[in-house]
C-alpha cells in the first residue's frame, strides 16, 4: 500500500466528513429544533452559534477538505487522466471547493440565496466524490 496515499485519503474524508456533516446537521436538526423556540431565544441561540471559534474550525475543516482533496488527486496522477470523466470530475470538484471555501472566507453579510447555493454544493460535491470512486461515468 502507499502508506503517503493512505495518509492523505484519511486526512481528506476525515477533513470532508466533519464539514459536510457540520453543514447537514445544522440544517437538517438543528434549526429546524430552533424554529420551535421562541423567536428571540431561536435568534439568541443562533447567534451564539457565531463564535470565533467555530469560524475557525470550519476554515480549518474547509481548507483541510480543499488542500488534501486536491493533493490526493495530484498523488494518483490525475495531471494525466485530465481528458477523461475523473478528471473533469476532478477540476470541477476543485474549483467548486475552492469557491465554497472563498465564500467562507467572505465577511461581508452575504444573500440568502447565495447561502442556498452554498448548501446545496455540498450533495453536488459528494456526488462527485462518489462517482470518483468508480472512476468517473
Ligand atoms: C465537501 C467537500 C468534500 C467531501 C465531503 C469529500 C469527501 C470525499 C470522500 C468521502 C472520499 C472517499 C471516496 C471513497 O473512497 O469512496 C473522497 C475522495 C476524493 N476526493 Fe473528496 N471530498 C470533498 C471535496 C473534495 C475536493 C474539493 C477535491 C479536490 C479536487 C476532492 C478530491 C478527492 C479525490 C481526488 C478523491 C479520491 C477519488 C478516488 O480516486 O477514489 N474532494 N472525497
Amino acid at each position: 500500500m502507499a502508506w503517503d496515499v493512505f495518509v492523505v485519503h484519511w486526512l481528506h474524508v476525515a477533513f470532508g466528513i466533519f464539514w459536510a456533516g457540520s453543514i447537514a446537521f445544522t440544517r437538517v436538526t438543528l434549526f429546524p429544533a430552533l424554529a420551535t423556540l421562541p423567536k428571540e431565544q431561536a435568534e439568541a441561540a443562533r447567534g451564539s452559534l457565531l463564535t470565533a471559534k467555530a469560524r475557525q474550525i470550519t476554515l480549518i475543516t474547509a481548507g483541510g477538505t480543499v488542500v488534501t482533496g486536491i493533493l490526493r488527486g495530484l498523488m494518483t496522477g490525475v495531471l494525466d487522466q485530465l481528458n477523461t470523466s475523473y478528471g473533469w470530475i476532478f477540476i470541477l470538484s476543485g474549483v467548486l471547493g475552492i469557491l465554497m471555501f472563498v465564500f467562507l472566507l467572505n465577511r461581508v453579510p452575504t444573500p440568502a440565496f447565495l447561502r442556498t447555493v452554498y448548501v446545496a454544493a455540498f450533495p453536488v460535491i459528494f456526488t462527485m466524490m462518489v462517482l470518483m470512486r468508480f472512476g468517473g461515468f
